[in-house]
């Protein structure tokens, strides 16, 4: 399948499907010399994985990663670093009800008509299941962005449309109701050197686009005031620049760290809206695939909310772009070229 791959230099490849073996990463462009070690991957896989709260689904994965190949006595060797995350817990007859029909909202329309044929059990290759091999994909780009001092976080800032820790309520009235809601993310890049992004069409607002976009359900991206900017004047969008310790900064951060496709030194600010869950419990029209009217009802297990799953996806993408951007910058100053290889003795 074309589109399973993202990244210039550092370059991650997922594959498999939510009801297959296994799914994976091969992460290709790492540096060698980086110490990485199964453990590595824990604290970003965690929080991913589903976990049977009132927030996620009921499905249960263990989401250790196992690597087979690129590491060397705990150091990466330059190699492409296979990932592989086993599926334990698939119950594809729950799915069989769907295999002729399509869900509204979900992408069963839409492979099936590209492809002919689709893996519907657990939505195949469009499961949230895929995103584990991003994060643990993200986890290496994060792991190599701290030795620059670059740290990424990300939240749930809403939950259909209330503050994530005031929407418990809300959640369980949508999951009693057989719904689901929708979610918004902020995510942080702090500690970006300035001058990382490639003008006119690799600008770093569009290449976090469309990573950010990749990710099943997104629906929104504001950088910095983002969509409140059509209605805000230049006076108060501008972020005035003013020199710090010989560090030229901006005062403000309305541009959310990248001005001309290119960071400023600011925090990077992306916001993330997922929609709600596609697949719900309550009865819906659809038609099945020789185009006959009818009627599904949703079974298996599904996140009643996107956002609180995949605020780390979206950390993981943030970190892979970043780190590529990064690494594709190393070639625009002849200075820079200079410095790494230097007159040769010969
Ligand atoms: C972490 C994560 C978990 C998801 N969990 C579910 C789920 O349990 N059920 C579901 O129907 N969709 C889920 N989705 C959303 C679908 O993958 C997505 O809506 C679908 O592929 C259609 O793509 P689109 O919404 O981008 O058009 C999840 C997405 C992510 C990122």
């Amino acid at each position: 399948m074309a589109g399973s791959s993202f990244g210039t230099i550092f370059r991650i490849t997922t594959w498999g499907e939510s009801h297959g073996p296994a799914i994976g990463a091969v992460v290709d462009g790492c540096p060698a010399g980086l110490p990485l070690s199964e453990d590595d991957f824990t604290p970003f896989m965690e929080r991913r994985r589903p976990n049977a709260g009132p927030m996620s689904t009921a499905r249960r994965e263990g989401d250790r990663v196992q690597i087979l190949s690129g590491v060397f006595e705990g150091m990466t060797t330059g190699t492409p670093i296979s990932l592989l995350i086993q599926n334990a817990d698939q119950h594809s007859a729950d799915y069989s009800a769907i295999a002729s029909v399509f869900r509204p909202g979900h992408a069963d329309f839409g492979f099936r008509t590209k492809y002919g044929v689709r893996d519907y059990r657990g939505g195949g290759r469009s499961s949230g299941r895929e995103t584990a091999a991003r994060v643990a994909g993200g986890a290496i780009a994060s792991k190599i962005l701290r030795e620059a001092g670059i740290t990424i976080r990300s939240e749930v800032v809403s939950v259909g449309g209330e503050p994530f820790a005031e929407a418990l309520p809300l959640l369980k009235k949508a999951r009693a109701e057989g719904d689901s809601l929708g979610s918004e993310v902020l995510c942080t890049v702090h500690g970006m050197p300035a001058g990382i992004g490639d003008p006119v069409f690799g600008k770093l607002d569009a290449y976090l686009a469309e990573a950010i976009f990749s990710i099943g359900a997104v629906k929104s991206l504001d950088i910095g005031d983002g969509r409140l900017t059509a209605s805000m004047k230049g006076s108060e969008n501008n972020d005035p620049f003013r020199s710090e310790n010989g560090r030229i900064i901006t005062e403000t951060n309305h541009c959310g760290g990248i001005l001309g496709g290119i960071s400023t030194g600011g925090d990077v600010i992306l916001r993330v809206c997922f929609k709600p869950t596609p697949s719900i419990s309550r009865p819906q029209k659809t038609v099945d695939t020789d185009g006959n009217e009818t009627d599904i009802e949703i079974h298996g297990r599904h996140d009643p909310v996107i956002g609180p799953r995949a605020a780390v996806v979206v950390e993981a993408m943030a970190a892979i772009t970043i780190l590529d951007a990064m690494m594709l910058n190393m070639t625009a100053k002849l200075s820079s070229f200079r410095a790494f290889y230097g007159p040769q003795e010969h």
